[in-house]
């Protein structure tokens, strides 16, 4: 096994050694589009059946991607067309149903077609936040093991584990960060329902699927709140590295230089992603990147125009509920 890695590593750096000298391109794709799911509406009515919070669109924008919603109640051929034009999805946090709604329908849609498509080679990443956590869980374990936590509005640092030496999500934060992302709240939790590490560590199939990069605790329950799958580019926090920077209506939410950083890096790390050599000296996994290694794409330029988030219009939101901008759709 570890010649294998060696001499894929070597391969690499041969690669990248002759692309440098010969002008071979490495083919990555510096105009990633990213799907974000939309979500049923707690109280529906005509054009606001679903929504999707404009802090998830900033978030993956501020790190140099587009960004089209992916609406609820679709066609399966119609999300399948989508899947083959975009680059990853995001599956946002929020209150809809894991088990009947819109959202979860849509979720498990993109999950299969994303697991499908990375078993053939072909590359694309999956981001869940919060909720998307959640589905995420029970999406891969097949059934409902959440427990209840005392974690509905409140920012804390990681308990990082020891297995996150061997994970991709934060190698390449910068060391000072990391040292933050440890000792300060800088992760905003805003949730009732958690996996606790008994439940997790009781699933195989979880345990199988996922490393776990962090792990927190309300006071009673030990939770996991960050965790990458081992074979596939599927990542989950159960905090919100979008809030810090474009959230202001609850005070836990942190807004210090490191607090940004931190929705920064993540999202960098979504969005750009590269194979790197010191990747070599640290991990088994090296076919690594994210949404740049994607390189679905739009039929035309057309379709590409009208899928774009551009054409809807933010609200000012801040009055309502708990975000300061939403997309509503039809
Ligand atoms: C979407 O589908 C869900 C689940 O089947 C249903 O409850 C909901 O009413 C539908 N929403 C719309 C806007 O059609
Ligand atoms: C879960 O498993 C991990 C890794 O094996 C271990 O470090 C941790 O203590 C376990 N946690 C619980 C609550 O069983
Ligand atoms: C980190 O883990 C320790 C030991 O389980 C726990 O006491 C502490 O509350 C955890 N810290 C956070 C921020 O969750």
């Amino acid at each position: 096994m570890i010649h294998f890695f060696y001499l894929a590593c070597l391969l690499t750096f041969t690669d990248s050694v002759f692309s440098k000298r010969f002008g071979a391109p490495i083919k990555t794709n510096d105009r990633p589009i990213i799907g974000v799911l939309a979500q049923d509406v707690f109280n529906a009515t005509p054009q606001r059946n679903a929504y999707i919070a404009a802090s998830y669109v900033k978030f993956l924008e501020s790190a140099g991607a587009r960004v089209i919603p992916v609406m609820i109640n679709r066609t399966e051929d119609e999300y399948k067309r989508l899947f083959n034009s975009i680059n990853g999805v995001l599956i946002p946090g929020g209150g809809a149903s894991l088990q009947s709604s819109g959202y979860s329908k849509t979720a498990t849609i993109f999950y299969r077609l994303a697991l499908e498509a990375n078993s053939k080679g072909d590359y694309f990443p999956v981001w869940g936040t919060c909720l998307g956590f959640e589905m995420l869980t029970l999406l891969t374990s097949g059934e409902s093991l959440l427990s209840q936590t005392n974690t509905r509005g409140v920012a804390l640092p990681l308990n990082f584990t020891d297995d996150v030496r061997d994970g991709r999500l934060f190698r390449e934060f910068p060391e000072e960060l990391l040292k933050s992302l440890a000792t300060e709240r800088l992760t905003v939790n805003s949730h009732k329902w958690s996996i606790t590490t008994e439940s997790f560590n009781k699933s195989e199939k979880l345990k199988s699927f996922y490393r776990v990069l962090s792990t927190n605790s309300d006071g009673q329950n030990e939770f996991v709140s960050t965790m990458e799958a081992y074979d596939f580019p599927i990542y989950a926090t159960q905090w919100h590295p979008e809030k810090n920077a474009f959230e202001w209506r609850r005070r836990y939410i942190p807004h210090s230089g490191r607090a940004i950083e931190t929705g920064f890096y993540t999202a960098h790390f979504f969005i750009s992603e590269g194979i790197t050599l010191n990747l070599c000296l640290y991990n088994t996994h090296f076919f690594i990147s994210e949404a740049r290694k994607s390189l679905h794409s739009f039929p035309s330029v057309t379709e590409e125009r009208k899928a774009l988030i551009y054409n809807y219009k933010p609200e000012y939101t801040a009055t309502l509920n708990a975000f300061e901008q939403l997309y509503y759709f039809d």
